[in-house]
């Protein structure tokens, strides 16, 4: 009989991914979005889409009915992630979810102050199989979102983050990770860092993709304060740009940094290089020299 799993996210970097990879493998997904119309766009009609609002109890039932896994991730910055989440993680264990995949973020483990720790610690005590899955940040940060999109309209990026290495890794290998994780029990109880196979500076990241569009790009180290009020006139709430901020200044601690073998670890290969994700994107970056204005 085949698996069905409820994934979070479902319109996501990963999220999608992982839906996409889950369907392959024979299972039977509900891809979970505030959004169905924006989800079946997105998938036509390969996966049942189904509507989930973490702060809407009422949408609860329907997504995890009948679910035997669940692939778990919070809203990006959620500053109150522990209590966003834990109303939809206890009913589905209520439920009868028996795994939960979550996805948090490198380094959480060693902030135990942190709402998404917190949010860890009540996966871990809820009594039944789960595996924490904690990416740096992923590469589709830099072709999609605020990051690229800037790339792609003034050939320039900042952050206030100096010449601070970050091992970025691919989201489809962070997916390609997860679906491993739901679809067998090897992994349970496990926790994964999942980082790229190097750490690159943010000048290195750059020149990467200037490469691959053979046009300059350029990246500008700025103060957190500078970055703040960047974020804040262009519409972020001061509450989600300070988590931002935080982040930037964990990536300064050198906390983003480490190489780890844990994709390779799950996956028996190595992960995917920012080089070889840029080859593959290009198109995400070509206003910049012109082809897509
Ligand atoms: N991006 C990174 O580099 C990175 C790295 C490490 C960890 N993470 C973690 O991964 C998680 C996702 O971040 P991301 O940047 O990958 O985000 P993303 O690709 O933009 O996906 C976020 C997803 O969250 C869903 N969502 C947002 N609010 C929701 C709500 N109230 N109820 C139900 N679904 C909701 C959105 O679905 P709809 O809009 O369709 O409802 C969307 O599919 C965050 O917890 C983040 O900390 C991200």
């Amino acid at each position: 009989m085949s698996k069905r799993i409820l994934v979070t996210g479902a319109t996501g970097t990963v999220g999608s991914e992982l839906a996409r990879l889950l369907v392959t493998a024979g299972c039977d997904i509900r891809a979970a979005t505030r959004s169905p119309e924006k989800a079946e766009r997105l998938f036509r009609s390969e996966v049942d889409v189904v509507e989930l609002d973490y702060r809407r109890a009422s949408t609860f039932d329907a997504a995890v009915d009948g679910a035997e896994g669940i692939f778990l991730q919070a809203p990006p910055f959620d500053p109150d992630a522990r209590e966003t989440l834990v109303p939809l993680l206890d009913w589905a264990v209520q439920a009868g979810v028996g795994n939960v995949v979550m996805m948090t973020a490198m380094g959480v483990e060693v902030r135990d102050d942190l709402p998404i720790r917190r949010l860890e610690k009540h996966v871990e005590s809820l009594g039944v199989a789960f595996t924490l899955l904690r990416p740096n940040f992923h590469m589709q940060h830099f072709a999609g979102g605020f990051l690229g999109e800037r790339i792609r309209r003034t050939g320039a990026f900042s952050m206030p983050v100096g010449d601070a290495r970050v091992s970025i890794v691919d989201g489809r290998d962070v997916a390609e990770v997860a679906a491993a994780c739901l679809l067998s029990d090897e992994h349970d109880g496990k926790e994964f860092t999942l980082t790229g196979p190097e750490a690159l500076t943010h000048q290195e990241i750059a020149e990467t993709i200037s490469g691959v569009i053979d046009a300059p790009v350029a990246y500008e180290s700025v103060s957190d304060e500078e970055m703040l009020a960047r974020l804040t006139s262009t519409g972020w709430r001061p509450e989600i740009a300070g988590v931002v901020i935080a982040l930037y200044q964990s990536v300064r601690g050198g906390v983003r940094a480490p190489v780890t073998g844990d994709v390779a670890q799950v996956l028996g290969r190595a992960p995917a290089a920012f080089s070889d994700f840029a080859a593959r994107n290009t198109d995400s970056w070509l206003s910049v020299v012109g082809q897509n204005p």
